[in-house]
């Protein structure tokens, strides 16, 4: 059955920072693949939510703990969650108010999720696939709270995955590259600045949100089933060179 269309039927997914991006790849590529899918995010109704008659996208601010408990402990079962929520200031980041916004979306999010949703995940032997970075490897001068946030992210998924395993729950994360997402619109956009980062990337061209999705795909389906604590990088090579 591994990767035949039926993978996932039956299975309820959640995708938090389903609606753009990424996420809304994802949340794509796993309704494809047969699960009931439900995408949290902001702007669920906007042009980049995900569109397919197996998922379900909602408004969802990550950083509101009695929302997150209310919406997720109505939960019975999830098989698969997706931690994708994230942004970065960019150098706006030094302000402290900034930095710990940054951090609590990117990082504490995924613990208050995680938190709230173990119950219907520990019912079905799910599985968590959290969204991490190349910064979680590099540091950054200009994003010092987005890379201390992706950092914490892998340790996050190593700490959750020992915590969890006992129940048979795992939990493995994805470190993108660059991928071309709204999120990396701009920099894009940047003739000079893309070109240098395409020069230094091995297999070549900026990677595409279902390069992430697959992989997320792959984390979450049996084929998967004796891999906890990891973090995979999907970066055509970035980290290697
Ligand atoms: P995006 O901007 O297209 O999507 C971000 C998602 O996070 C959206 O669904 C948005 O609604 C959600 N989000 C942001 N703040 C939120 C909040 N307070 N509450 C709930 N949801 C919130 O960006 P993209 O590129 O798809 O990013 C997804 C993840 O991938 C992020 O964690 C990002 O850090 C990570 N990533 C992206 C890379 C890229 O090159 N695009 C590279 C490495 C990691």
């Amino acid at each position: 059955m591994t990767f035949s269309p039926g993978l996932l039927y039956g299975q309820r997914a959640v995708v938090v920072g389903g609606t753009s991006g990424i996420g809304a790849a994802t949340a794509l590529r796993l309704a494809h693949f047969g699960a009931n899918v439900l995408a949290l995010g902001l702007n669920a109704s906007g042009e980049h939510a995900p569109v397919h008659e197996r998922i379900e996208s909602r408004e969802f601010d990550v950083t509101d703990d009695a929302h997150v408990r209310a919406v997720l402990s109505q939960e019975a079962s999830v098989h698969v969650l997706v931690n994708c929520a994230g942004i970065s200031r960019d150098r706006e980041e030094y302000e402290l108010e900034v930095f710990e916004h940054v951090l609590n979306v990117n990082l504490t999010s995924i613990m208050r999720v995680c938190s709230a949703t173990i119950p219907a995940l520990i019912r079905a032997r799910g599985s968590i696939i959290n969204v991490a970075s190349m910064f979680s490897t590099f540091g950054s001068a200009d994003r010092p709270a987005y890379a201390a946030s992706k950092g914490g992210v892998v340790q996050l998924t190593k700490s959750l995955a020992q915590s969890y395993a006992a129940a048979k729950v795992r939990v493995n994360a994805v470190a993108p590259g660059w991928i071309a997402t709204p999120l990396s619109d701009n920099l894009r956009r940047d003739q000079a600045a893309s070109q240098k980062i395409v020069d230094r990337i091995p297999l070549g061209d900026w990677g595409e949100p279902v390069d992430i999705a697959d992989t997320i795909v792959f984390l979450a389906s049996p084929a998967a089933r004796y891999i906890t604590g990891v973090t995979v990088p999907v970066d055509g090579g970035y980290l290697t060179v």
